[in-house]
């Protein structure tokens, strides 16, 4: 499915050069300007920053990041590796809270050290790399095998609605919540997609209208308060988002505002669809309650889009970059592995026992 779609890699690893090669994403949709990522500080403000962001790929920058920084310890031993690859995680994993997929690459790319044991400190460094390309690669064909069980559930001519940037960019390639869109496309299903511009970062302007819009996706960007207009006049016949982490008991944290999309959606009849790669599930988070919600600086809210500031300097703001959508407001979970139904709890054990 790569012909419609804006094939961006939005990490990328140039070994050769020791560096990520990284789109930032804070440029787009104006200036398409790839950065060099050399430090454990330039990983970490990146993905701080946003420059790379959507869950799969910070991800994926954590895996090659601490790949990189960690090619270049000069350790003779493995335990003065494991040392430094320890402090470099730790230090990654401080950049932002709330998706999962950063510490789960993490936790795979320690696995994967762990099992090296034994190894030349060399052929630990190459198995690192093996296992950042894995991370990257498998992401790829999650995103696919999303996008063909969301595309079951959907009928040409559908009006769809979309929040924040669940894209190819925010992934590998495809992306979660847009994968059933471009492969809908390539079948000429002709969806309608609207696309929240999700305040206060604009992921939904920036990105999402710009991605689609290049793939010659018929899309429409609307303001956040604008979807309950959307949904009573009947343009909406299913809404597709993506998510950062998803408890075991199907409560899934995504961008700020999801939340209450899906609770329009409940008002008006529509299915919420949460589009969930296997990595983004988090067993260990038992609801909702135990996801960490980041909160962003103020500046993102009062002056950072605009050419004077659109607040009193003194009032005080509230940004959180998340919210949970509760379980009983999703209609179903796509993984890689299936779509899941409620009863949640059960059927996310079961899809992880398989
Ligand atoms: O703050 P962001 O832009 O990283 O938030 C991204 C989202 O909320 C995405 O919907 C989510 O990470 C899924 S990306 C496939």
């Amino acid at each position: 499915m790569s012909e419609h779609i804006t094939v961006i890699e939005s990490v990328k690893l140039d070994d050769a050069k020791d560096q990520i090669i990284l789109l930032d994403q804070t440029q787009l949709p104006n200036k398409k300007v790839f950065l060099e990522l050399k430090t454990v500080e330039d990983v970490w403000d990146a993905i701080y920053h946003l420059k790379v962001r959507g869950a799969p790929a910070i991800g994926i920058a954590a895996a090659y990041g601490i790949y990189l920084v960690t090619k270049n310890s000069d350790a003779s031993s493995y335990e003065e590796f494991a040392q430094t690859f320890s402090k470099m995680k730790e230090k990654l994993a401080s950049s932002r809270p709330t998706a999962v997929n950063l510490f789960w690459a993490l936790d795979r790319m320690e696995a994967r050290l762990e099992r090296e044991k034994g190894q030349s400190i060399d052929q630990i460094k190459q198995a690192l790399k093996e296992e950042a390309d894995l991370i990257k690669k498998e992401d790829e064909e999650v995103c696919e095998a999303i996008g063909q069980y969301a595309l079951e559930l959907l009928e040409p001519g559908m009006g769809l609605l979309t929040h924040c940037n669940a894209g190819t960019i925010a992934t590998a390639k495809y992306g979660t919540a847009l994968a059933p869109i471009y492969l809908g496309q390539e079948k000429g299903y002709d969806f309608k997609v609207f696309a929240d511009e999700t305040r206060p970062l604009l992921q939904g302007a920036r990105l999402t209208a710009w991605e689609l819009d290049q793939a010659g996706v018929d899309v429409t960007l609307i303001c956040d308060n604008m979807a309950s207009i959307v949904m009573k006049q009947g343009k909406v016949q299913a809404v597709l988002v993506g998510c950062d982490r998803v408890a075991a008991n199907g409560d899934a944290a995504n961008k700020i505002g999801t939340s209450g999309v899906a609770i329009l959606a409940k008002h008006y009849g529509i299915p919420f669809y949460v589009c969930a790669p296997m990595s983004t599930i988090d067993l260990k988070s038992k609801t909702g309650e135990d996801i960490e919600i980041e909160l962003r600086p103020e500046e993102e809210i009062k002056t950072k889009w605009y050419s004077e500031p659109m607040a009193p300097e003194a009032v005080k703001t509230y940004n959180p970059a998340f919210d949970v959508t509760d379980s009983s407001l999703i209609t179903a979970i796509i993984t890689e592995k299936g779509i899941v139904y409620p009863d949640y709890e059960e059927n996310l054990a079961k899809i992880f026992a398989e």
